[in-house]
């Protein structure tokens, strides 16, 4: 028999890329390759990227150089570039480091095993079209590997909102929704796998629209699967928060009570140059009637500071907006100029006043953060556990706030539920002890 082929990939950016990364391990899996956890061995290895901020898509290449001896050691080893990146720049990426064999764009993975074959047949493959079929259902996988308490599951992709500053509706493309029945077999197979918690993907996964229903229509038909006890979803737009999901958040009880909704900005001059078609008035209100039907609900959100032309005033109305809307947790970012978007051709704010902003917002989300974690001691939570912790005894899970709680709790296994009282805020976990009965 012959020896497996080993893959390595390493993931960039978000949580789809973490899905699709898993995806495109198990299409391998079925040629032949298994998974390695370190490029020293590889026969391949796949850079799955993201090209969101410049860093991001700099950390490509510098990557790429670090593999130049595995190579000269190894001439069969194969080296493939996927996800935004390798949406964005194509060949070019071969252009500007030639020991790329293969560049896949994230509409194309499905064609990942034919890539490979002619990448070994000593050609260069590049694939970035945008073909129209549902990828994952042409996706084979192999056997099926046993799995962790929780997963990811992408049921939307690509976005036509334009925000302009953001590269994803250039490199995931237009919004596809896959059909309600293909995620309601996967996700009946995750559960009989280990699963536990499910979040829904999608770079606007409110705008889901594979169930006549929408994404509450899906988020009820998943909530009947035995053995499935929660649901998240990410990252939603607020435009695309109708009613029926804002209602789910309220009677489906295994929808978490926590929502990733960015806003970006806070001030209306910023939000409408952003092209995000709302105001700042019209995000709270429907913050105000999310906690009106879910009062405990922890909000989430990303951050732009340094837009072009934002003035110290336009960033003010953002702290004044966090302040009103007080975040579970949030991500916030320097703007960043992406060749091709509209913004990146504006008049731009200077790197240390971006900074400057970035500090002081991220001081102020941070406080907001400690303050609801610390909230938590002497409350009730289920805790869903994930894996052991560091001292003996101990489990490490998620509440419905998404918080980590670390507990002592021997018998507990990854995947059991339990209630849990909490009697300690760390620095970015809680502590908890198990109630009885
Ligand atoms: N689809 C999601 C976000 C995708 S990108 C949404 O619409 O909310 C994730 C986050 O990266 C964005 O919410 C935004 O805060 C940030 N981001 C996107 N483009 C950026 C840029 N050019 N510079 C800095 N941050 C950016
Ligand atoms: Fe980018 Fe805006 Fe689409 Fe989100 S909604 S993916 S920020 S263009
Ligand atoms: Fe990055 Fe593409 Fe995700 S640009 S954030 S990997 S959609």
């Amino acid at each position: 028999m012959t020896e497996p082929k080993k893959l390595f990939i390493k993931t960039y950016g978000c949580q789809m890329n973490v899905y699709d990364s898993e995806r495109m391990a198990e299409a391998m899996g079925g040629t032949g390759y298994v998974q390695t956890e370190t490029p020293d061995d590889a026969d391949m290895i796949l850079l799955n990227t993201c090209h969101i901020r410049e860093k991001a898509a700099e950390k490509v290449y510098s990557e790429l150089g670090r593999y130049k001896g595995l190579k000269a050691n190894n001439p069969e080893l194969k080296i493939g570039v996927a996800g935004c990146v390798a949406q964005a720049e194509g060949k070019e990426i071969m252009r500007r480091q030639p020991m790329v064999d293969l560049v896949v764009g994230p509409q194309s993975y499905h064609r990942l095993p034919e890539l490979e074959a002619k990448a070994r047949a000593g050609e260069k493959a590049v694939d970035t079209d945008f073909p129209e079929d549902d990828k994952f259902a042409a996706l084979k996988t192999r056997p099926k590997a046993k799995r962790g308490p929780t997963a990811f599951l992408t049921v939307q992709e690509g976005c036509d909102k334009f925000c302009a500053f953001c590269v994803v509706p250039y490199t995931r493309g237009a919004e596809v929704s896959r059909p309600a029945a293909r995620i309601m077999d996967e996700a009946r197979d995750l559960v009989e796998r280990g699963v536990r918690e499910l979040t829904l993907l999608g770079q606007n996964v409110n705008a889901y629209h594979g169930h006549e229903k929408g994404l509450g229509g899906l988020i009820r038909q998943l909530a009947t699967v035995d053995g499935l006890e929660r649901i998240r979803f990410t990252t939603s737009h607020p435009n695309d928060m109708d009613d029926d999901l804002i209602a789910a958040h309220a009677d489906c009880e295994k929808l978490m009570p926590y929502l990733h909704l960015p806003v970006q900005a806070g001030s209306d001059k910023i939000l409408k140059r952003m092209n995000r078609q709302h105001t700042a008035e019209e995000y709270l209100k429907l913050v105000e009637r999310l906690r009106s039907v879910r009062p405990d609900l922890h909000m989430s959100g990303d951050f732009i500071v340094g837009f072009p032309e934002e003035t110290e005033e336009d960033f003010q109305a953002t702290l004044d907006l966090v302040k009103a809307v007080e975040y579970g947790s949030a991500f916030s970012f320097k703007y960043s100029e992406r060749p091709g978007t509209p913004a990146a051709e504006r008049p731009q704010v200077p790197e240390d006043e971006k900074a400057d902003r970035l500090l002081r917002l991220q001081t102020l989300l941070t406080t907001q953060q400690k303050a609801l974690q610390d909230a938590m001691v002497g409350r009730d939570v289920t805790v869903l556990f994930e894996k052991a912790g560091r001292d003996p005894g101990q489990m490490v899970g998620k509440s419905e706030y998404l918080h980590a709680v670390h507990v002592q709790a021997e018998g507990i296994a990854p995947g059991d539920m339990a209630r849990v009282r909490i009697v300690w805020s760390g620095r970015n976990s809680l502590n908890g002890e198990l109630l009885q009965g």
